[in-house]
């Protein structure tokens, strides 16, 4: 069975992404399963500098999900492309790199750099991090801005499929996701996650030294499906779901809403082989719904 999906100029071989900030370099994952049998590596968010990101402690765990406040730590694009991209199966699987930038010219200077690194399959625009106290969200929260940063990236990242990351955080996450649309994103995928905290009633600490953090995992899935069910009845270009993903059914569940792809997130703390035994179990699941093929299912909920 035949389960590749289009995404702007990308063929993916399957529709299972890894998240970013999830997955590392990609490389760290290379114990548990073949990298090059993944629909596309998403890397850890990039800036034009190193960055150490927050200081303390920026992991907590909550009942069905998880919190944390890592704000970006990440080794630099100069640094990623050196060290990091030669390695990884780039001819065989798209690695699309996921940008940070604290304002335009940021945005701007990454995308170039990217423009022609026939490596890079693609760039994600991460609007959307809760965890910065410059540029992600607050690039997200807003339709003008949204598409003003999805401009720019896309006219720097020449022919670069753009792929826009949207922030839950929103009133109206359909006019941000048409914004975006009409300012060139090639593709959505959302949700980045979702600001919540963590306290200790006997220390009256905060579990994270930055007190909020970004909510992941199984506990922000409906909102993601939500979400996600409204930009793909907003916009024409695919769209990638993200939030909770950790089973076979789940992924078709975000499909059955009209997503064209999914990024696992979280659900790899857990089980590092875990998008290495979905991508196994797509024929097996595809065959039980008595389905041929992705697209008759797309969208097809009956609502
Ligand atoms: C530890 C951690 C680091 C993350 N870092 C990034 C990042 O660098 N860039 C980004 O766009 N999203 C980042 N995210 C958000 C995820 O890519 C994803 O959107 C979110 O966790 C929801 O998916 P999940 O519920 O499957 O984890 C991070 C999430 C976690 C848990």
């Amino acid at each position: 069975m035949n389960f590749k999906v289009k995404i702007g100029n990308l063929v993916l071989k399957n529709p299972i992404l890894t998240a970013s900030g999830t997955f590392g370099y990609g490389l760290e994952f290379e114990p548990f399963g073949d990298l090059k049998k993944l629909g596309g590596i998403i890397v850890k968010g990039l800036s034009l500098l190193p960055r150490p990101g927050n200081p303390g402690d920026r992991i907590a765990e909550t009942p069905c999900g998880m919190l944390n406040s890592i704000g970006l730590e990440n080794i630099g694009i100069n640094a990623f492309l050196k060290e990091k991209l030669p390695y990884l199966p780039w001819k065989h699987t798209p690695i699309v790199v996921n940008l940070y930038g604290e304002d335009l010219q940021e945005f701007e200077k990454l995308a170039k750099i990217l423009a022609n690194k026939e490596e890079i399959g693609a760039i994600e625009i991460n609007i959307s991090c809760p965890n910065v106290k410059k540029g992600g969200m607050q690039f997200g929260q807003d339709p003008s801005s949204a598409a003003r940063v999805c401009e720019i990236v896309k006219k720097a990242a020449e022919s670069k499929t753009v792929i826009v990351k949207l922030s839950p955080n929103v009133v109206d996450i359909k006019a941000i996701a048409k914004a975006v649309e009409d300012a060139g994103a090639d593709s959505i995928s959302l949700i980045n996650t979702i600001p919540g905290m963590a306290v200790n009633p006997y220390t009256r600490m905060p579990k994270l030294t930055n007190i909020i953090g970004g909510l992941s995992g199984p506990a922000i899935k409906p909102i993601a499906l939500r979400m996600v069910y409204e930009v793909a009845q907003t916009v024409n270009i695919p769209v990638i779901g993200i939030g909770g993903i950790a089973s076979v059914e789940d992924v078709f569940e975000f499909i059955l809403v009209g997503a064209h792809a999914v990024e696992i997130g979280s659900a790899s703390f857990t089980n590092p082989k875990l998008v290495f035994e979905i991508i196994k179990e797509l024929p097996t699941m595809a065959k039980k719904l008595g389905i041929r093929g992705l697209n008759e299912y797309r969208g097809s909920l009956y609502a």
